[in-house]
């Protein structure tokens, strides 16, 4: 083994320069986690060569090597999944993408062309630049572009916005083997051919490595504004996030969180949680490219929220408050994440997502438990903490987790709407989505990647 890497460190130095690739034991650290919840996490393996890419060319080379010795590869962006994705668990190569950060906004025809390890931070502000926008918010605005399209990133603006996977009009992917594949380009519509970016959109990665984007822009949304509503009841709260919807208004988002979740997140920033009233809220983004639009909507919300029993509601029009009513949301997972043994991303369809929540809280009397719940409600994307309670054995916790996914199950459910399989999930593969698509997937993997080297143990079972 060890004289396999060092014939493999030499080719790769010989190809993307000595500087970048690196095999010291305190410089890899960083390379060998993702924000997997710590009771889940899977452990990286011991013998880690990290490359640094500066082109496709050179992504292309590092795969030919790979191939040629057999070794394992695995690519990372951001490393903010939060299913071991990006974690290193056999012996081999990380490819960490970060040198490829080139972006260039064309704004006559609304396009980033991007390289995979720009930041989701950096598009956002280089499109405003521009006086443009990308619409979704996938998550955590370190993630990088190739992370977000392989995993087909979601986040709290979907319910307007759709996923990462809307946004791409082409691709540059390097395959297993080493050759370039390019598709699509800066067109809106292209019915040339099957559209085979869509097979890596979402693929986690083991289908190839996306090295480049072109992402859809859109004129930027001046106007927004944030509500917090809040609600005595846990049931009025979930109506009137169903009645908002069938209102015929979409929000840009609409998250649900309760008073305890969201003051751990508040208290955590060191900042207070500025909504004194109600137990349950729901929090509504509205954007607008028209101030009398926003204002339109804003009542009608409320008139709608308020038939379901809304308390006094929260509104806000100034920037920095609605960033920081966004920031303490979204940073409930960091909150909890010391006491987290796992974080779930249960997605139900939207008309039962009350029924999924009441189930949760018999599963918390059950046990005598709390379970952090919040979420992106507009989708039915609720995400539950399971903590690491004392005297709780990790089989009892996976127990718990389990129960939670059967519930998400019966009522026509998903264990995960927008963090993946990556490493973790592998196990519930096979029973939830059977047979055929694992062997579907197996022969797709064996034709793209004969020796099973690019993130060969995620998303198939074994
Ligand atoms: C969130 C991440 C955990 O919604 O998906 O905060
Ligand atoms: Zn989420």
């Amino acid at each position: 083994m060890v004289r396999i890497f060092e014939q493999v460190l030499a080719d790769l130095q010989s190809v993307v320069g000595e500087e970048w690739v690196i095999t010291e034991e305190k410089a890899i650290e960083r390379y060998l986690y993702d924000e997997t919840a710590y009771g889940v996490r899977p452990p990286p393996a011991k013998d880690i060569i990290v490359v640094k890419p500066g082109t496709t060319k050179d992504v292309a080379e590092v795969m030919k090597i790979a191939n040629r010795f057999k070794v394992p590869v695995y690519v990372r962006g951001g490393g903010t999944g939060l299913v071991g994705g990006a974690v290193p668990t056999m012996p081999g190569i990380v490819i960490s993408l970060e040198r490829m950060d080139r972006i260039a906004i064309d704004v006559d025809n609304m396009v980033a062309d991007v390289e995979a390890g720009v930041t989701l931070g950096k598009l956002i502000e280089e499109s405003e630049r521009h006086g443009l926008m990308f619409p979704p918010h996938p998550g955590d605005e370190g993630a990088t572009i190739g992370g977000l399209i392989a995993c087909n990133a979601g986040g709290s603006r979907a319910v307007k916005t759709g996923v990462m996977r809307n946004y791409v009009l082409g691709l540059e992917v390097v395959l297993p083997n080493g050759e370039v594949l390019k598709l699509g380009g800066k067109t809106i519509k292209n019915n040339m051919g099957y559209n085979l970016a869509h097979m890596f959109i979402g693929s986690e990665g083991i289908f190839g490595i996306i090295t480049k984007a072109y992402l859809r822009l859109y004129p930027k949304w001046s106007y927004s504004a944030t509500m917090v509503i809040p609600f005595e009841s846990r049931v009025s709260a979930f109506k009137a996030s169903k009645k908002i919807l069938a209102s015929g208004l979409t929000p840009l988002a609409l998250e649900y969180f309760d008073r305890r979740v969201i003051e751990t997140s508040a208290r955590y920033l060191g900042v207070e949680w500025p909504v004194k009233e109600g137990e349950y809220f729901l929090m509504a983004i509205l954007a607008e490219p028209l101030e009398d639009v926003l204002y339109i909507e804003v009542e009608h919300l409320d008139k709608v929220v308020r038939e379901e029993g809304a308390l006094e509601t929260f509104l806000t029009q100034r920037g920095d408050e609605q960033k920081q009513l966004l920031k303490i949301r979204s940073e409930i997972f960091t909150s909890i994440k010391s006491e987290t043994f796992d974080i779930l991303d249960t997605t139900v369809p939207l008309g039962v997502v009350d029924t999924f929540v009441e189930e949760l809280v018999s599963i918390e009397r059950k046990y005598g438990i709390w379970l952090p719940l919040y979420g992106h409600v507009g989708d039915g994307n609720i995400h539950v903490h399971v903590l690491k309670y004392e005297g709780f054995s990790r089989e009892l916790l996976e127990k718990i987790s389990e129960e939670i996914y059967s519930v998400a199950i019966s009522l026509g459910g998903t264990i995960t709407g927008e963090h993946g399989i990556g490493y973790v999930r592998r196990k519930y593969v096979r029973n939830l989505l059977g047979d055929v698509w694992v062997e579907t997937m197996r022969i797709l993997k064996r034709v793209l990647d004969p020796n099973n080297i690019l993130n060969p143990d995620k998303v198939l079972p074994d």
